[in-house]
C-alpha cells in the first residue's frame, strides 16, 4: 500500500498567513505499491468538508490546486489524501497538514508607524513597545507582521520566532511581504508587552542609496505595521494593531547603528532587552507616529521618481525564511604583535556573523570586530575587496559582572577571518563563534566521488550558495554589492535547486523579478531593482526564463509560467524594437562576463539568447497549451536563428572563435545543419590552443562540461575539469579556496590578490558547474518534454563513467522521495546502482549496455531507451 507523507501547502509545511486563493498541494509516497493511480483530497474547515476532490485519476502528487469553496480570511484548513496504488489498495495520510490563510482580500486594519525620526540613514535601531492586558483565558493567537525596514518582533520579552532579517527583501515599490505567527503559548493573563526592533535594511539603509547619490531609492524612513489578533475562550476575540498606542523607546538606545553593509555599533550601557518587559512607562518614551500628514508628504517627497503616492500592496509571504543555520568555532586565534589584535580563523569562508561571550566587562572597553575572507601576507586582514562595505562591529562594553552574550542584529557579513581589537584580557576560543546565516531551505543533494578535490569543489559550491542564499539569490555576501544579479542567478539555479529544495526562495524572487517589469521595458540585471532606470542585459535578464524553466523541471510548477506568460512575451518585443529590423539584437551589456581575452560579440551573445528564449517560451506555451503563441514563439525563434546564421556565419563557419560563441550557439542548437561539425571544431581548437584549458565568462562557463558532453567529448570534459592548474575549477582549490571565487585567481601564491574593484572570495556563479555532477557524472536529468514528466514525475538516467574516476554517487532528494545514482569502477566491472523512488520512472540511456540492463529488469523502449519503475537497481557494465 502507498501512503502519501511530507504533505505540503504552497510548497510549504503548515504555512500560516497564506493568501493564495487557489492553493496547491503536494506530497510524497512511501509504502509498497509502485504508482498513485488515483488521489482524493479532502479539505476542512471548522470540521465542514469545504472540497472533496473525489477519487482523480492522475499519477502526479504534486501542483495538485485546490478546487472547492472561496477560502475565508484567518481561518484554518485541515487537510489529508488518500492515494490509490495500482493494486486499487488505498492509504490514507496520517500526518496532520494544514493550512492557515490570513489577510486574502481582506484589508489591515493596522497603521503603517515610524519611531523618532522623519529622515533616517544610519540612525539608531528603532523600538516600539505596546503593553496590554488579557484577562481572559486565550485559546489562539497569531501575530501579523511586516516593515518597511527589518525587524524583529518580541512578545513578552521573547523573540516571536528564530526569523532573521524579516519581512525581507522584495520589489518595494509593489510589495512587502507580511508573517504570520502562532504566539498563542508566548501570551498570559494579566499584564504582556508587544515589543519591536525596527532597523533600516533594505529598505533605506545603504543598499537602496549607492547607487542613487546617497538617496534613498524606496523611502526614507523605516516603518512597522502589526496586528495582534486574540482569541478567548468565551469565543469573543480582539485586535491590537500597530497605533499610536504603540510606543518608541528613545534614548538611550543600545543599537546605535546596524546597516547590512557598513555593520552595527552597539552600547552595552544601555541595557540589552530588559526595556521591554518595562511596565511603566520611561520618561523617554513617546507615541509612535502614524504614517499620515507631513510623514506622509515628506515620504513620497524624499523619493518623487519612485513613487505613485502609494505604499507597496502588503502580500503574504511566498519565501523562505532567514535562520541561523549553524555554528562554526574557530580553528585558530593569533595575537598580533605589532598592534595586539587578535585574528580568529573559522576555517572556512561564510555568510553570517561572530556570537561573543565576555565574562565580566567594563565601562569604557571598545571592542572594534572586521570581517575578512582573506589576510595579508604579513597576517593582518585583507578587507580591500569590500569596497564601501565597512562591515565593522563596534561594541561599546558597560560594567557588567555577569557574562554578557552579544551578537549583532540587522547586519551581516561574508568573512572567514575576524580581527578583533579592544578585547579585554585573553581571547579564548569557547568565546566566540561564527553565526552561519542563511535562507532555511531544506538540503536536497550531495555528490560524492573518488577525487578529493571535486569533493572539496563540490563543499565550496554548497558554501558558495549558503553564502548567497540570504532571502535573495546575491552574487556575493561581503562587498558593498549582495544584490539578486539576474545573471548569476540564472547561471546558478539548477545546480542549486538540486542542493536545495528552493521552490519557494525562488518563486518569492521570480515574483519581484515580474514585478520590477514594466510594460515596454526589460527585466533590470538585478532583482529587487530599487531604480527607476532599468538596464536589461543579455544573459542577465533571460533569468526571466530561464528561472521558470527550472521551476518547472524541478518541481512542475506552471504557475509561474501561466501568470508572467505575457510579461514574458513582452520582453521580446523590447528587444526587437531595439534591433532595426533585422532580428540581430545587441544588449548584452556585460558581454560574457570575466571571460580570460576570449571575448564574444555582444551581437552574438544577445541574439542567441533571443533566438534560445523565445524557443524555449514556445515549448512552454506548448506545454501550457496555448497553441497561438506557441506558433508566434516559434516562428519567431525560427528566424531568428536564420538572422544569426546570416549575420554570424560565413562559409559554414562561425565567424567568432571564441569558446563561448562555440558553446552558445550549440546550446541554442543554432547552427545550420552543415556547420554543426565545424562548430564544435571551432571550440576544440580553441580549447587544444590553451592546453585544454577554458577562457569562458559567466555565460559561457556553466556551459562547456555539458555542451561538450553533448558532442560527445565526455573524456575532455572530464580532463578540462581536473585541470588543477590556472584557469579551472580546481585550481583556487590548490590556492585554498574554501568556496567558490569570483575569479579563477582571486588570489594566488604567485602574484597574491587580483583586482580588488572585482575579487570577491564567495561568488557562486561558477559552481554552476555542480550540475554536471548531478546530471552527468551520475547521469540524473529532469524531463520535460511534456508536461507529465516535469517535476521528476518522469526522469533521466544517463551516468557517463569517467576513466579517471574509481567511484561516484549522487543523491537528489525529488518532490516524490530520493533518487539515487551510484557507481563503481571494480577490476573487470562497472557496477551502477540506482533507485527509483515511488511514484515516478526512470528513462534509461546507456549506450552498448542493452543486455546488461535487461539483466537488472529494466525493460526496453524505443531508441536504445530502457524503462525503470519504482524500485532499486543494480547494473553490471561490463569493461
Ligand atoms: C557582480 C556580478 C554580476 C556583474 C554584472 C558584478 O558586480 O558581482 O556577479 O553578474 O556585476 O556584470
Amino acid at each position: 500500500m502507498l501512503k502519501a507523507v511530507n504533505l505540503k501547502t504552497e510548497y510549504k509545511t503548515n504555512p500560516l498567513g497564506m493568501d493564495e486563493p487557489c492553493p496547491r498541494f503536494s506530497y510524497e509516497l512511501q509504502g509498497d505499491g509502485l504508482f498513485q493511480k488515483k488521489y482524493r483530497i479532502i479539505v476542512q474547515a471548522e470540521k465542514k468538508v469545504v472540497w472533496d476532490s473525489g477519487f482523480v485519476k492522475d499519477e502526479r502528487c504534486n501542483q495538485i490546486p485546490y478546487n472547492g469553496k472561496p477560502l475565508k480570511p484567518f481561518t484554518c484548513y485541515d487537510w489529508k489524501v488518500q492515494v490509490r496504488d495500482e493494486n486499487g489498495k488505498v492509504g490514507t495520510s496520517t500526518e496532520k497538514a494544514f493550512f492557515e490563510t490570513g489577510f486574502l482580500e481582506k484589508k489591515w486594519s493596522a497603521n503603517w508607524i515610524l519611531g523618532t525620526y522623519g529622515h533616517c540613514y544610519r540612525k539608531p535601531v528603532q523600538r516600539f513597545i505596546r503593553r496590554f492586558s488579557i484577562d481572559k483565558k486565550i485559546v489562539k493567537a497569531r501575530l501579523y507582521t511586516t516593515a518597511l525596514g527589518v525587524y524583529e518582533a518580541y512578545l513578552n520579552g521573547k523573540k516571536v520566532s528564530a526569523d532573521l532579517f524579516s519581512p525581507g527583501w522584495t520589489d518595494y515599490h509593489h510589495r512587502v511581504q507580511y508573517q504570520a505567527y502562532d504566539v498563542t503559548k508566548m501570551l498570559k493573563r494579566g499584564f504582556n508587552t508587544l515589543a519591536d526592533y525596527l532597523g533600516e535594511g533594505w529598505f533605506c539603509g545603504t543598499i537602496p542609496r549607492l547607487n542613487n547619490l546617497g538617496e534613498p531609492a524606496y523611502g526614507p524612513f523605516p516603518m512597522l505595521m502589526q496586528e495582534l489578533h486574540l482569541f478567548y475562550e468565551d469565543g469573543t476575540s480582539e485586535k491590537i494593531v500597530s497605533d499610536n498606542q504603540f510606543h518608541t523607546v528613545n534614548h538611550p538606545y543600545s543599537i546605535i547603528m546596524s546597516d547590512i553593509y557598513m555593520g552595527e555599533i552597539y552600547d552595552a550601557n544601555e541595557g540589552a532587552d530588559s526595556w521591554m518587559l518595562s511596565e511603566t512607562e520611561f520618561s523617554y518614551e513617546t507615541p509612535a507616529k502614524l504614517f499620515e500628514g507631513d510623514f506622509k508628504k515628506n515620504f513620497f517627497k524624499a523619493c518623487p521618481d519612485y513613487h505613485s503616492k502609494k505604499l507597496p500592496e502588503v502580500v503574504w509571504n511566498s519565501g523562505a525564511p532567514v535562520r541561523e543555520i549553524m555554528t562554526l568555532e574557530p580553528v585558530s586565534i593569533k595575537k598580533r604583535k605589532q598592534t595586539g589584535t587578535y585574528i580568529v580563523d573559522f576555517g572556512q569562508n561564510l555568510t553570517g556573523r561572530e556570537r561573543f561571550l565576555l565574562k565580566k566587562s567594563f565601562r569604557g572597553t571598545t571592542i572594534t570586530i572586521r570581517h575578512g575572507e582573506m589576510l595579508n601576507e604579513d597576517g593582518s586582514l585583507y578587507t580591500r575587496n569590500l569596497r564601501q562595505a565597512q562591515a565593522t562591529t563596534v561594541y561599546y562594553a558597560a560594567n557588567s559582572r555577569k557574562q554578557v552574550i552579544y551578537e549583532p542584529k540587522f547586519t551581516y557579513y561574508g568573512f572567514r577571518y575576524l580581527e578583533i581589537s579592544g578585547w579585554p584580557g585573553e581571547l579564548k576560543k569557547d568565546q566566540i563563534e561564527a553565526v552561519v546565516i542563511h535562507s532555511d531551505l531544506p538540503d536536497t543533494g550531495h555528490f560524492e566521488c573518488s577525487n578529493e578535490m571535486i569533493n572539496k569543489l563540490f563543499s565550496n559550491i554548497l558554501w558558495g550558495q549558503r553564502g548567497n542564499f540570504l532571502d535573495n539569490p546575491t552574487d556575493c555576501p561581503q562587498r558593498d554589492e549582495r544584490l539578486g544579479w539576474t545573471g548569476d542567478t540564472q547561471v546558478f539555479i539548477n545546480e542549486a535547486t538540486y542542493n536545495m529544495y528552493a521552490p519557494e526562495f525562488y518563486t518569492k524572487w521570480i515574483h519581484d523579478l515580474n514585478s520590477c517589469k514594466e510594460p515596454g521595458l526589460g527585466y533590470p540585471h538585478y532583482i529587487p531593482f530599487a531604480y527607476k532606470k532599468c538596464r536589461f542585459a543579455a544573459g542577465w535578464a533571460d533569468a526571466a526564463f530561464i528561472c521558470p524553466d527550472v521551476m518547472l523541471k524541478k518541481y512542475g510548477d506552471t504557475r509561474l509560467l501561466e501568470t508572467y506568460f505575457d510579461k514574458m512575451k513582452d520582453y521580446f518585443q523590447v528587444q526587437l524594437k531595439k534591433s532595426e529590423g533585422n532580428l540581430i539584437v545587441q544588449n548584452a551589456i556585460f558581454g560574457d562576463w570575466l571571460n580570460l581575452d576570449d571575448p564574444t560579440s555582444k551581437e552574438l551573445i544577445s541574439t542567441a539568447y533571443l533566438a534560445g528564449m523565445t524557443a524555449l517560451m514556445a515549448h512552454h506555451a506548448e506545454l501550457l497549451g496555448r497553441k497561438e503563441d506557441a506558433e508566434e514563439l516559434k516562428t519567431l525563434s525560427l528566424n531568428v536563428k536564420k538572422a544569426y546564421q546570416k549575420e554570424f556565419f560565413v562559409k559554414n563557419e562561425l565567424k567568432e572563435k571564441s569558446q563561448t560563441a562555440a558553446l552558445l550557439t550549440l546550446h541554442f542548437d543554432l547552427a545550420p545543419k552543415a556547420a554543426y561539425q565545424n562548430v564544435c571544431n571551432s571550440l576544440l581548437e580553441n580549447l587544444a590552443s590553451r592546453g585544454n584549458h577554458l577562457a569562458t565568462g559567466f555565460l559561457g562557463t556553466p556551459l562547456l562540461l555539458k555542451i561538450l558532453t553533448n558532442i560527445g567529448k565526455t573524456d575532455l570534459a572530464y580532463e578540462i575539469l581536473q585541470k588543477t592548474d590556472y584557469p579551472g575549477w580546481l585550481y583556487p582549490i590548490t590556492q585554498g579556496a574554501t568556496t567558490m571565487w569570483e575569479r579563477w585567481n582571486s588570489w594566488t601564491e604567485e602574484n597574491g590578490f587580483g583586482d580588488i574593484n572585482m575579487n570577491s572570495f564567495n561568488h557562486y556563479a561558477y559552481g554552476a558547474v555542480g550540475e554536471w555532477f548531478y546530471e552527468t557524472i551520475c547521469g540524473i536529468q529532469p524531463l520535460s518534454d511534456t508536461l507529465d514528466q516535469t517535476g521528476f514525475k518522469q526522469f533521466l538516467l544517463a551516468p557517463e563513467f569517467g576513466t579517471s574516476l574509481q567511484y561516484a554517487t549522487a543523491t537528489y532528494v525529488s518532490q516524490y522521495g530520493p533518487i539515487v545514482s551510484s557507481w563503481q569502477r571494480e577490476e573487470k566491472a562497472i557496477f551502477w546502482a540506482f533507485c527509483v523512488p515511488p511514484g515516478t520512472t526512470a528513462l534509461v540511456r546507456l549506450p552498448g549496455q542493452d543486455t546488461a540492463l535487461k539483466e537488472a529488469g529494466l525493460i526496453k523502449q524505443k531508441n536504445g531507451i530502457f524503462l525503470a519503475n519504482p524500485g532499486e537497481y543494480l547494473v553490471e557494465i561490463e569493461q
